[in-house]
């Protein structure tokens, strides 16, 4: 297999392998080169069925839909008989939707707002509108060795309130909160800086998609804090854009990288793609 790095900040391309026929050695390079490229690998021509997505993804650790449910809303949009399959599509066939449409169309890392948020999304286009539909992906490693060490100081002692209810607010009513998803099991509180588990790297983990406000502030200024961070962090030098290509099959870690969906194609053409989210351990500082 041939690997090829894609921005100076994170990402990386490999060629000339097939993720159903990977052995335990072929699967480690990849995760080491995944860790290694700050948790995002773009895995070309890949034809999935969904079992074959599912077996991939299972070897990244349990799922969600699997060994333990998402939020309630999502239901309408996992595919009918495998509930570890989240469909993300513009789509409506005689009046069903075949997918969420608009599905993460902010800044955000998947699952934040649970205490075993998503480690990684394994994303896979199976239909793409003819241009469009880019997928943006921003280093928190790289935002937070950018931070002075006196903020890195300050956020290190830090924690913030992850809810899922924020979703509703931050994407303009496209996301629907169904009764459920505002119990207990959406909301929680994450170390704003935490450590990766298996690099040891550092990442600034707070997002406007599901990140309330931090700990032990007043409003104002929890929301001045954030809105200063996410300026500093979200910034192109630290970012690669997705132009995706069908059979295209990301991989990133949610853990140190936000992505940002593009819906730019609505009246343009169809999009559909099937994602799998694997479960983390509890982010620690
Ligand atoms: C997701 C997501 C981005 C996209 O599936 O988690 O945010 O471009 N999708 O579809
Ligand atoms: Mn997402």
């Amino acid at each position: 297999m041939e690997i090829r790095r894609l921005s100076p900040a994170l990402g990386s391309e490999v060629v000339g392998v097939d993720v159903t026929r990977v052995d335990d050695a072929g699967f480690a390079a990849l995760r080491a080169a995944w860790l290694d490229a700050g948790g995002l690998l773009v895995l070309r021509d890949q034809r999935l069925s969904p079992e074959q997505h599912l077996a991939f993804s299972r070897r990244f650790g349990p799922l969600f839909g699997e060994a333990e449910q998402l939020q309630r809303s999502v239901e309408p949009y996992l595919l009918p008989g495998h509930p570890g399959v989240y469909r993300v599509s513009n789509k409506v066939r005689d009046g069903v939707p075949q997918g969420r449409a608009r599905a993460g169309a902010y800044w955000h890392s998947d699952v934040s707002f649970r205490e075993r948020p998503a480690m990684a999304s394994l994303l896979h286009a199976i239909e793409l509108p003819p241009r469009g539909g880019d997928t943006l992906f921003n280093s928190m490693h790289t935002a937070y060795e950018a931070l002075s060490p006196a903020l890195q100081a300050l956020l290190r002692g830090l924690h913030a309130v992850h809810d899922f209810a924020v979703a509703d607010r931050s994407s303009w009513g496209q996301v629907r909160i169904s009764d459920g998803d505002l119990d207990g099991e959406n909301r929680c509180l994450h170390p704003v800086v935490i450590t990766h588990p298996e690099t040891g790297r550092k990442a600034l983990f707070v997002n406007p998609g599901f990140t309330s406000h931090l700990d032990g502030f007043s409003a104002e200024e929890s929301k001045g804090l954030l809105q200063l961070l996410y300026r500093l962090a979200i910034r192109e030098e630290f970012q690669y854009r997705h132009v995706w290509s069908p059979r295209d099959l990301l991989v990133w870690d949610n853990r140190s990288v936000m992505h940002h969906a593009v819906v730019d194609y609505e009246g343009v053409g169809e999009r559909y793609l099937h994602r799998t989210t694997t479960i983390a351990a509890r982010p620690a500082a």
